[in-house]
């Protein structure tokens, strides 16, 4: 996970003022879901240094990227076999919509992210204030998560449910490849389809070879929002 300095950029203070107010929420004993991204890196290292002062705590990693920035923290792992129940995660989220319905993905992380969310009882969500939209899908398509033999039979399906999938690809050009060893396409849907976020999940969902999508619709996340003129907590206390 790459390490984000805050200083100078005005969204990168937001995230981490955020972030180090939803570790707060962390109570000792807990099992929590570690959340990959910027804004779930800054949460990471707010825990690590709880942790001098007695905090006891123990993550699931959503990540290859996020479980090394844990190692190298300091902060104690484990796995869904051991804790297939988690009492809280915190990650970050592309886009917020006003009835704090998650669009997620963009590191690529969206099907182990979403296993998280729903393990966990609780889910803790940071943002800078930019992150705030009208409906999902204004600033980005919808990442989904697929079968590199499917790929290409999911793009024709969803392109008969009326969106337009780019293959997500890396530096070279190859296909991003995920930590599940599978391909994203990042979907561009009519607006009006993206105001009933489960409608379009079970849709794609419905799909042989589609394996994730990165609409979180169905989570009651507490939001901390970054603001630039202080932080805000929004959603279940
Ligand atoms: C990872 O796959 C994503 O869901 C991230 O949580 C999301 O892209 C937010 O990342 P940042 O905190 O880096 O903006």
């Amino acid at each position: 996970m790459a390490v984000e300095s805050s200083a100078g950029d005005p969204r990168a203070e937001q995230r981490r003022a955020a972030a180090e107010r939803a570790v707060e929420l962390v109570c000792d004993g807990m099992v929590l879901g570690f959340g990959t991204g910027r804004a779930a890196g800054h949460a990471l290292e707010a825990l690590a240094q709880r942790m001098p002062q007695g905090l006891r705590v123990q993550g699931v990693p959503s990540s290859s990227a996020t479980e090394a920035r844990a190692r190298a923290l300091g902060l104690p792992l484990t796995t869904l076999d051991e804790h297939p129940r988690l009492d809280l995660t915190i990650d970050g989220a592309d886009e917020v919509d006003p009835q704090r319905r998650l669009l997620k993905g963009g590191g690529g992380a969206l099907l182990r992210e979403k296993v998280l969310a729903a393990a966990s009882d609780r889910l803790v969500i940071v943002v800078e204030r930019a992150k705030l939209v009208p409906r999902l899908g204004t600033t980005r398509g919808v990442p989904v998560e697929v079968l590199p033999f499917a790929w290409a039979a999911c793009a024709r399906l969803i392109r008969r449910i009326g969106g337009t999938p780019v293959l997500r690809r890396g530096t070279g050009g190859t296909p991003s490849v995920t930590d599940n060893a599978n391909w994203v396409l990042d979907c561009e849907f009519p607006g009006t389809d993206l105001l009933d976020p489960a409608s379009l999940d079970a849709r794609l969902r419905a799909i042989p070879g589609i394996l994730e999508t990165g609409l979180f619709w169905s989570f009651d996340a507490t939001v901390v929002v970054g603001e630039p003129t202080g932080v805000r907590t929004w959603g279940p206390e």
